[in-house]
Parts: structure tokens; C-alpha cells; sequence
């Protein structure tokens, strides 16, 4: 199976998919941004990047056919957004639906959109967390396929609960790439299948508090 993974900038979640010995190839790592510094890291792992830059398109849709023609161009199997930070059209989204998903950090369907870290903290949520879910053209509405919690201590601010939060991502979202490659893992009739795991709608990981 092949994969490729969209970012947009530093690309810590593209670092632990591809430290995760994943069964499958990454054909390519491309970016809204020709400067995210994740396109560095890839290329010093031998991965073929290209970098397609949103600003050079007036028209949203023809940024997103520009993005689908080149990430058509590696034949994947599955595409991974991590850390990418455009809104896709519906016409790019029902391009790949079933083989896109998305890390979000927070527990959907709380705290959608941008700002994440800040929102639960106004919020006064004792548990926070992240969750990857396939995309559907309703932003960060997808079916949810896994999520990880974590608590939320009195003295956070936004930087201190963002790097609890970053850690679950980096340990979720290869277990559910791996779910997927494996083939355990689809979009059916606009719900979440996931074979020989949990029979839950995804897997919780609460580490503990203290
Ligand atoms: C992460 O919190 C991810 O959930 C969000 O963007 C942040 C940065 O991601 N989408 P990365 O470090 O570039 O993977």
C-alpha cells in the first residue's frame, strides 16, 4: 500500500508516521506551504516532496485540483492530513473520501476549527485530547475513528495542554493509519468499520493524571 501525507508546517505528526513502520510505502510528502520545514525532514529521508503554494491560486478549487493532480500523481492508497491547515473543497474531498483522513486536536465534535488548546481551556473542560477521523466536506465533521484524552491540570495554558495533547496525537494517528493500510479499517455508508479491534467507535486512551 502507498500513502502520502499533506502539511503545512513543522510536520511533528508526519515524523511519527513515518517512524512508525507503517506497512507501506510514503510516495510523497507535499505541502500548501513550499517552506514548511517538514518538506526538509522528508527530503532528508529520501521521500519525494513538492510544495504547492495556496498563493499562487485566486481560485480555491483550482489550488485543490492542482493538489489533487499531484498527489494522484504518487497513486496512494491512503492520504494523511497532518498538521495540513487549508479548508479542502467538497469536489477535492469527494475525490479521496474513504482514503483522507485527519488528526484534529480536540475531542470532536467539541472545539472544531482553529485554536483548539485555547477553546477547551475557556471552556473549563477537565478532559481534552485528539481525533482522527475520515473527511467529509462538513470541516473537522467526519465519522471519528479513534480518539486519546487527556486530563487538563489547573496550571495549563494553551502551550502546556497543545504538548500533552501533541504526544497522544503522535501515538494515535500511526495506530490508525496501521488499522487502515492493514485493511482492517473503511468508510461505510458514511460510518467508521474497524475489524479486530475494540468493537467501539474508536479507542480511548486516557494516561493517567498524576
Ligand atoms: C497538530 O496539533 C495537529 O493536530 C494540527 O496541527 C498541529 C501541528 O501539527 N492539525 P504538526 O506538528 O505539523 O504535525
Amino acid at each position: 500500500m502507498r500513502y502520502v501525507i499533506l502539511i503545512s508546517g513543522r510536520g511533528s505528526n508526519m515524523e511519527s508516521l513515518l517512524d512508525a513502520g507503517l506497512p507501506g510505502i510514503c510516495a510523497a510528502v507535499i505541502s500548501n506551504r513550499p517552506d514548511a520545514a517538514g518538506l526538509a525532514l522528508a527530503a532528508a529521508r529520501g521521500i519525494a516532496t513538492s510544495g504547492i503554494d495556496h498563493r499562487g491560486f485566486a481560485v480555491r478549487e483550482d489550488f485543490d485540483a492542482a493538489l489533487a493532480t499531484e498527489i494522484e500523481r504518487h497513486a496512494p492508497d491512503l492520504v494523511l492530513l497532518a498538521g495540513f491547515m487549508r479548508i479542502l473543497s467538497d469536489g477535492f474531498v469527494r475525490r479521496f473520501e474513504g482514503r483522507l483522513l485527519n488528526i484534529h486536536p480536540s475531542l470532536l465534535p467539541a472545539f472544531p476549527g482553529v485554536r483548539t488548546h485555547a477553546q477547551a481551556l475557556a471552556a473549563g473542560v477537565r478532559l481534552h485530547g485528539c481525533s482522527v477521523h475520515f473527511v467529509t466536506p462538513a470541516l473537522d465533521g467526519g465519522p471519528i475513528i479513534a480518539q486519546a484524552a487527556v486530563p487538563v491540570l489547573a496550571d495549563d495554558d494553551a502551550a502546556s495542554l497543545g504538548a500533552r495533547v501533541l504526544v497522544e496525537e503522535h501515538r494515535l494517528y500511526p495506530r490508525v493509519a496501521r488499522w487502515f493500510l492493514e485493511g482492517r479499517l473503511q468508510l461505510v455508508a458514511g460510518r467508521t468499520q474497524l475489524r479486530g479491534e475494540t468493537p467501539v467507535a474508536g479507542s480511548l486512551h486516557v494516561p493517567r493524571a498524576d
